[in-house]
């Protein structure tokens, strides 16, 4: 019996020795020490054995047993180790490679000039409010002092959805709607950016969709003098502490006095030159004291109540700080064109 521990020990000893994978040693485990395995059909024959054979037969089966696991164990901690150092090699990663680029967006530049306008209005008090892109008839023109077949309505040329709505030609509506809040009893200053829409053909300086702000300031008291000087710092901190402004007689139903803004052209510094075709001055926006009849229909009693407002297009005042000129290059999104005016 001892002889055949022996050989069992040395038969499985070069089996583990001879094997390279995993699956194999697994086998070798079951066909010497699993419960049918040759081992284990030696010992169970020990029985037969003599009390005095028993002992000594049973110490060398413990230490063939133990010979052939630990060499089991030992070869399958070798090839785990090889397996994981193979997988290692193969997964490794060349950390000298040079990396994709990450393309890094950024605000529109349509987006960041409506934003450095609110950031300056907002340090003169304003709230910035919004309206609804498509409108009614009343907010859009009546409420304005445009009643129906009013002449100046042909000013806006309208996409309407149906008799009584319509796409909002304008950000002035929101006037009407602020002081409507308000009920007539609240001084305010708000200003509104948003989307408007016009029946135009698109072109260099026309979009059938673009941007406005508008602005307006109801209090007890306000003046001309209020307006003008309003927007003289805001054009001295979009454009330039060296321009300046000249407010022009103009006509808007929902003012009176109208006017709109000039700034001193930066090329000639009002000589005249091709930029300002010649008169020195460009037209940046449009504004007056809000007409009594719009305060009062939305409430407020216009002996006690005066206001400014104006209206302005962010587009064109893009157009002339940057030198853009096309409008269309705000909506047609060339990346080139856009990245320009990312900022670092
Ligand atoms: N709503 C006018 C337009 O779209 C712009 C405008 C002019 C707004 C005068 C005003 C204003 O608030 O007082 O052409």
């Amino acid at each position: 019996m001892k002889e055949q521990l022996e050989a069992i020990q040395v038969e499985a000893l070069e089996k583990i020795a001879g094997t390279d994978e995993v699956k194999a040693l697994q086998e070798i485990r079951v066909a010497y020490l699993g419960k049918k395995g040759s081992l284990t059909g030696v010992l169970k024959g020990m029985g037969k054995l003599s009390k005095e054979e028993r002992p000594v037969i049973g110490e060398i089966a413990n230490k063939v047993r133990d010979t052939i696991t630990a060499a089991l164990d030992e070869k399958s901690e070798k090839l785990e180790q090889e397996a994981l150092e193979k997988q290692l090699e193969a997964e490794a990663i060349d950390i000298t490679l040079p990396g994709k680029p990450v393309n890094q967006g950024g605000p529109h530049l349509l987006t960041s000039i409506v934003e450095e306008i609110e950031d300056l209005f907002i340090g003169m008090g304003y709230e910035v409010r919004e309206g609804p892109e498509v409108e009614t008839d009343y907010f859009n023109f009546e409420a304005l002092n445009l009643p129906k077949n009013h002449p100046a309505r042909d000013m806006q040329d309208t996409f309407y959805i149906t008799n009584e709505l319509l796409m909002r030609t304008h950000t002035s509506p929101v006037q009407a709607r602020t002081m409507q809040e308000y009920k007539g009893e609240k001084p305010f200053k708000m200003i509104c950016p948003g989307k408007v829409y016009r029946r135009d053909n698109d072109d260099a300086t026309h979009s059938h969709q673009f941007t406005q702000i508008e602005g307006l300031y109801v209090d007890k008291n306000v003046r001309m003098s209020d307006l003008k000087g309003t927007l003289d710092v805001f054009a001295k901190k979009m454009f330039g502490e060296d321009r300046e402004i000249r407010l022009r007689p103009s006509f808007f139903p929902f003012t009176e006095p109208s006017v709109e803004m000039d700034i001193s052209c930066k090329v000639c510094h009002g000589e005249g030159c091709s930029v300002c075709k010649g008169t020195g001055w460009i037209e940046i926006l449009g504004g007056g004291m809000v007409h009594p009849r719009v305060l009062e229909m939305a409430g407020y009693n216009p002996k006690e109540y005066s206001g400014f407002a104006f209206g302005m297009g962010p587009e064109r005042i893009a157009m002339l700080k940057y030198g853009v000129n096309d409008i269309r290059a705000f909506y047609t999104n060339d990346k080139r064109f856009l990245k320009q005016y990312h900022q670092a």
